[in-house]
């Protein structure tokens, strides 16, 4: 089943892994640097069916660290339309970059040199969010999003799916989970606004569903349109699965192509369990039987063969974003077995190495 092909759109996928978008906090202002072509060189051989950039900050203040990837400039736009030619000589694989604004999140240190700690005040910028209200509490506050602001937002997302496109994705992920901006918006646990981006479900997905309008009118049917999402906060008083349900409805609606279904992030500590195998696989179920045509996935400790092999058969998802596996070893989708239909998968380079 894994190797079982699928269309996104008009877009054919070999088998049902994607390489899950990873921060590797190794950019230089904003540009991919050789770590990234080193990385990614050896996941597009990886034998997975696409790879997903890592995120990757609409404009500036967008950004989680200062070595965050960035596609804001005519500058930004043609290092990536270089490292996508380079990626695809060595194998011609889809290639999606995720979009994204930290909000809140932003002006972090990178996490191995401290991690959630924010940067001291002389070295970091002023962060953005749906209200006021801190991460953490070591957090400075972020400032609260006026309409300008809003709009301006909304703006930078356009401008950097262009600019995506421009330089050769295949494929636009807006990410909108794991306690970014949309995520900040979205859930009732940080956005109690009472203004037409706050309050009831309709409101506090509005951020949502206008970048989403706006990157489908950009995007049209070329290229693919993804969302990754959060399908509960895991807390009390978050996002629900029932809110989420009708999020997809309307994502779908709107002509998104996918979603990859996370959980989650909004805070530091929720109740979410990670340390089952495929811990989100039961949520997409739900939301998988509840939706008509969209390409559904979902990530989370996906990386035992069998197990996914039997979940996809199952019907549980469409697709794993598979993240931790790849760092640990590139290549475990040809070590785990040995069945000559997998082998076949090994690049000619490297077959010597399973005889
Ligand atoms: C080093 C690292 C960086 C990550 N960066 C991102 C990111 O940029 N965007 C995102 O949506 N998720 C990010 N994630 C989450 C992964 O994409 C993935 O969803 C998560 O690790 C669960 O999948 P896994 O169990 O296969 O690792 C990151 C995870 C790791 C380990």
């Amino acid at each position: 089943m894994i190797y079982k092909s699928i269309k996104i759109n008009k877009l054919k996928l070999e088998n049902r892994v994607v390489v899950s978008p990873m921060c590797q906090y190794s950019a230089i202002n904003g540009h991919p640097s050789n770590w990234h072509y080193k990385h990614l060189g050896s996941l597009v051989k990886s034998g997975a069916s696409m790879i997903i950039l890592e995120s990757t900050a609409v404009n500036k203040e967008g950004r989680i660290t200062k070595k965050d990837l960035c596609l804001y400039s005519e500058e930004h736009k043609k290092s990536f339309k270089k490292l996508i030619l380079f990626l695809k000589l060595i194998k011609n694989i889809p290639i999606f970059i995720q979009l994204s604004h930290a909000g809140r999140k932003g002006s972090s240190e990178i996490p191995w040199v401290k991690s959630n700690t924010p940067l001291k005040k002389k070295d970091g910028w002023q962060t953005i969010s749906s209200l006021g209200i801190k991460k953490d509490l070591k957090w400075p506050r972020p400032k609260h999003a006026t309409e300008k602001d809003i709009k301006k937002i909304i703006n930078d997302f356009a401008k950097s799916a262009k600019f995506a496109i421009l330089a050769g994705f295949d494929g636009i992920e807006i990410h909108m989970a794991h306690g970014y901006l949309i995520h900040q918006f979205l859930s009732p646990v940080v956005n109690k606004r009472k203004d037409s981006y706050g309050g009831s479900f309709e409101k506090r997905s509005l951020l949502a569903i206008q970048i989403t309008k706006n990157l489908k009118k950009i995007c049209k049917n070329k290229t693919i349109l993804g969302v990754r999402m959060t399908a509960t906060d895991h807390l009390k008083k978050g996002i629900n699965i029932n809110e989420s349900l009708r999020f997809v409805k309307d994502l779908e609606s709107l002509g998104v192509n996918y979603v990859c279904i996370s959980s989650g992030g909004i805070k530091t500590k929720t109740n979410l369990k990670m340390k089952i195998k495929g811990f989100r696989s039961n949520l997409t179920k739900k939301i998988k039987l509840n939706t008509r045509k969209m390409v559904i996935g979902t990530t989370g400790k996906l990386g035992d063969i069998n197990f996914l092999n039997k979940k996809l058969k199952n019907n549980f998802f469409d697709l794993a974003f598979v993240g931790r596996p790849f760092l640990k070893n590139p290549n475990w989708m040809f070590t785990k077995d040995k069945k000559i239909e997998d082998l076949k998968k090994v690049p000619k380079q490297y077959l010597r190495g399973h005889e």
